[in-house]
């Protein structure tokens, strides 16, 4: 039990700004001690809880910093038409930052994009341009090439390409990053992230290592991605890995490397949940069990996970039990015991 239980009225509390617009609310999400996720008691485990941005993830940031970058230096300007592929978090930042500065945004997306981000992106104001048919079994490359076509049809387009961007990890190492370390004052070991493009990674490691820091970043990547010289291969849980290697990740290396299978991500949400009361997304339960896997050799550090989205966005996924049995072929009573929740919490 909590000792004094208080609703306080705090004047410094930085939620007592009024904020310009809503992309002025991107950033400065808060941090949260995990005191109940791992085995042992003295690992301190602090989250960074990135699905309070206003779209509900970290891309808010990589959007809105692409998008304003291309509006100061005159490759966008008011009226024109933003094109990105993407099928989830990022197409909610883009819809989010276009609807804010005045400019279209029409969002390529194929078969598998799931259709609660698609309604999102659509009531942001994004239109929805879907690819039917891969090329040679490819929807990445189907997108890709309606994007080109986009762009060839029309003058007024530009693609932010995030996975070439470099303003993509230049939003984190300005933001994301800056925020945990001055939260921490300088003091983290490890910090763990979820790749996909690698630009929040990026952005935290370029950061700490400018800033002559000594925390090992931990790169969090998924079983069948192509990152880090990974075998191809089946991947189900949306926002974490890549099936080619995005341009921003080529060549890039960290102090190590955990491959999470998508069963451990849905196992990880799960403990998220049973252990703390913390509804992370599929990457943060990977980034959390990734965590927990190396929990012996962190004992007595200081350790940040970056939790990239909130499980709310899964509820037909991860959080439905008979989805997890189709597409992943586990049981509940299986997730429950890789969550280590078939046994009493110590
Ligand atoms: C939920 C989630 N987690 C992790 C990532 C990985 O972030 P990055 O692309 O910066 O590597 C993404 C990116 O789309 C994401 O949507």
């Amino acid at each position: 039990m909590r000792a004094n239980p208080t609703l306080t009225s705090d004047t410094n509390n930085p939620f007592a700004r009024i904020a310009d617009d809503v992309l002025d609310l991107v950033g400065q999400t808060p941090m949260v001690r995990l005191n109940r996720y791992l085995d042992v008691p003295d690992v301190n485990l602090i989250a960074k809880v990135e699905s309070m941005n206003p779209g509900g993830s970290a891309k808010d940031r990589p959007a809105r910093f692409m998008i304003e970058q291309a509006l100061a230096d005159g490759r966008l300007c008011v009226g024109d038409t933003v094109v990105e592929s993407s099928s989830g978090n990022m197409g909610i930042g883009l819809a989010q930052t276009c609807a804010v500065h005045g400019l279209k945004f029409i969002c390529v997306v194929d078969p598998n994009a799931q259709a609660q981000n698609v309604a999102i992106i659509r009531a942001l104001g994004g239109k929805i341009e879907l690819v039917d048919q891969p090329i040679e079994g490819d929807f990445l490359a189907a997108r890709l090439e309606r994007v080109a076509a986009l762009l060839e049809a029309s003058p007024d387009c530009f693609w932010p390409n995030q996975y070439a961007n470099t303003d993509n990890p230049a939003s984190h190492e300005a933001g994301t990053i800056a925020e945990i370390d001055a939260a921490m004052q300088g003091q983290i070991d490890y910090l763990f992230v979820a790749c996909s493009s690698t630009g929040t990674a990026r952005g935290c490691r370029d950061y700490l290592r400018r800033m002559g820091r000594e925390t090992k970043v931990v790169a969090v990547d998924a079983q069948g991605s192509t990152l880090f010289e990974g075998a191809a291969g089946p991947r189900k849980i949306s926002g974490m890995g890549a099936g080619r290697i995005p341009d921003l990740a080529k060549g890039q290396i960290f102090d190590d490397l955990v491959r999470v299978a998508d069963v451990t991500c849905v196992a990880g949400c799960r403990r998220a949940v049973a252990r703390e009361g913390f509804l992370v997304g599929g990457s943060g339960g990977g980034v959390l069990e990734a965590v927990r896997s190396m929990q012996d050799t962190l004992r007595g550090k200081t350790v940040v996970a970056i939790i990239h989205d909130s499980g709310s966005r899964y509820l037909s996924t991860i959080f439905d039990p008979e989805w997890v049995e189709r597409e992943l072929g586990n049981s509940d009573a299986e997730v429950q015991r890789l969550a280590g929740l078939d046994t009493p919490a110590s």
